[in-house]
C-alpha cells in the first residue's frame, strides 16, 4: 500500500500524463461505532485501502475528531463524520459495505453472552437503519455476542422485507488470524503460508479450528491439537485479562476486520478468488447459522466450502457435536429477542 501511494505522489509531482496511475475502484464503506477501540484503528486501515472512495464514520460520541484526524491522510478516500440517530441515515446512503463494531466490550470475568442485554438492542437499531438506507450492502457484524447478534440482524432484515442471507456476515476473521499465528509459531512455519479454517461460531467452545485442514499440511500430536484448540478458543479472554478492565481485543480485531472488508471489496470489484471464514446463514449443519469458509463474489456468498467438513478427525467431530447445543441456544436467543414485542 505504502509503495502505491508514494508512487502516485511521485507521478503527480513530475506531472506526466502518460504515467497516471490506473483508475481504482471507488467503493463506499461505513463504520458504525467508529469512535471506539476497534472503530478507530479499523477506520485507519480502511482509509489506507485503494479500493475505497468514501469512508463514512458513525458513532454516538467522539467521531468528529476521528474523522478530522483521518481526513489528513493523503490516501484516496474522503472521510466524513456522522453522529447521533438523526445523522445515521445519511451515513448509510449509497454504502457498499457496512461494518458494525458498536457496543460494549468484555471486562475480565465476562463471557460474550454477558454483553447481550446492551449490544442486542444496539445492533437491532443499527440494522433497522441499514435496512432502510442501504439494504443491498454487505453487512459485517462485529458486535458481540456474534452468535446472537447475527441472527438478530437477520430477523430485523426479514421484518423489513430486505433480508439477503448472502450478504449478512458475522465477522470471525480474528479467529482465523489467531489460529494462523499460533500454528505458525508452534510449528515454525512462515506466517504468510499458513491457513487454518475455523468453523462453528464465535464464543468459547463454539470456535472450532480445523487443524487437520491446515495449509500447508502439517502434523500435530494430540497434545498440540488440544493445546492449540483451547488457546484459539480462549485467545479473546487472554487479551481481556491482559488489558485488565480496559476492554477486549481492538488492534488485532481491527486488523482482522480490515482484512474482511478488503476481501469483500475485492469480491465486489470482480476478483473471483476470494475465500473467507464467516458466521452466516448456512445449510452445512443442522443449525441455521454456522461459521465456515465461503467464497465471496459480487453478490455476496457464492459458494460454501463443503470439503472442510468432510473427513474430520475424531477430535474435531466430537468438538463439532459438543458446540452445537450452545450455538443453537445463542442463535435462538437472538431470534427471540428480535421477535419479542416492544
Ligand atoms: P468500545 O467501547 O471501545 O467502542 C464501542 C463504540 O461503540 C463506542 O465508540 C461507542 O460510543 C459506540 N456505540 C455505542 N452505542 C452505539 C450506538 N447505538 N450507535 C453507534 N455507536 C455506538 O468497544 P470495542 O472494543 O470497540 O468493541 C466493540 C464490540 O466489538 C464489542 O461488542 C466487542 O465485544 C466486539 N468484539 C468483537 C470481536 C469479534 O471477533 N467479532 C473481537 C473483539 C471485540
Amino acid at each position: 500500500l505504502r509503495n502505491s501511494f508514494e508512487t502516485k505522489a511521485v507521478k503527480q509531482n513530475i506531472n506526466t500524463v502518460a504515467m497516471q496511475p490506473k483508475v481504482q475502484a471507488s467503493f463506499k464503506v461505513a463504520v458504525l461505532g467508529a469512535g471506539g477501540g476497534i472503530g478507530q484503528p479499523l477506520a485507519l486501515l480502511v482509509k489506507m485501502s485503494p479500493l475505497v472512495g468514501h469512508l463514512n464514520l458513525y458513532d454516538i460520541a467522539n467521531v468528529k475528531g476521528v474523522a478530522a484526524d483521518l481526513s489528513h491522510c493523503n490516501t484516496p478516500s474522503e472521510v466524513l463524520p456522522f453522529t447521533g440517530p438523526e445523522q445515521l441515515g445519511d451515513a448509510l446512503k449509497g454504502v457498499d459495505v457496512v461494518v458494525i463494531p458498536a457496543g460494549v466490550p468484555r471486562k475480565p470475568g465476562m463471557t460474550r453472552d454477558d454483553l447481550f442485554n446492551i449490544n442486542a438492542g444496539i445492533v437491532k437499531t443499527l440494522v433497522e437503519a441499514v435496512a432502510d438506507n442501504c439494504p443491498d450492502a454487505f453487512i459485517h457484524i462485529i458486535s458481540n455476542p456474534v452468535n446472537s447478534t447475527v441472527p438478530i440482524a437477520a430477523e430485523v432484515l426479514k421484518q423489513k422485507g430486505v433480508y439477503n442471507p448472502k450478504k449478512l456476515f458475522g465477522v470471525t476473521t480474528l479467529d482465523v488470524v489467531r489460529a494462523n499465528t499460533f500454528v505458525a509459531q508452534k510449528k515454525g512455519l512462515r506466517l504468510i503460508d499458513v491457513d487454518v479454517p475455523v468453523i462453528g461460531g464465535h464464543a468459547g467452545i463454539t470456535i472450532l479450528p480445523l487443524l487437520s485442514k491446515t495449509k500447508p499440511a502439517v502434523s500435530f500430536t494430540n497434545e498440540e491439537i488440544k493445546e492449540l484448540t483451547v488457546r484459539i478458543q480462549n485467545a479473546g479472554t487472554e487479551v481481556v485479562e491482559a488489558k485488565a478492565g480496559a476492554g477486549s481485543a481492538t488492534l488485532s480485531m481491527a486488523y482482522a476486520a480490515a482484512r474482511f472488508v478488503e476481501s469483500s471489496l475485492r469480491a465486489l470489484d470482480g476478483d473471483s478468488d476470494v475465500y473467507e471464514c464467516s458466521f452466516v446463514q448456512s445449510e452445512l449443519s443442522e443449525l441455521p447459522f454456522f461459521a465456515s469458509r465461503v467464497k465471496l463474489g459480487k453478490n455476496g456468498i457464492e459458494a460454501f466450502v463443503n470439503s472442510d467438513l468432510q473427513g474430520l478427525t475424531d477430535y474435531e467431530s466430537a468438538a463439532l457435536e459438543a458446540l452445537k447445543p450452545e450455538l443453537k441456544s445463542s442463535i435462538e436467543k437472538g431470534v427471540a429477542f428480535a421477535n419479542k414485542q416492544p
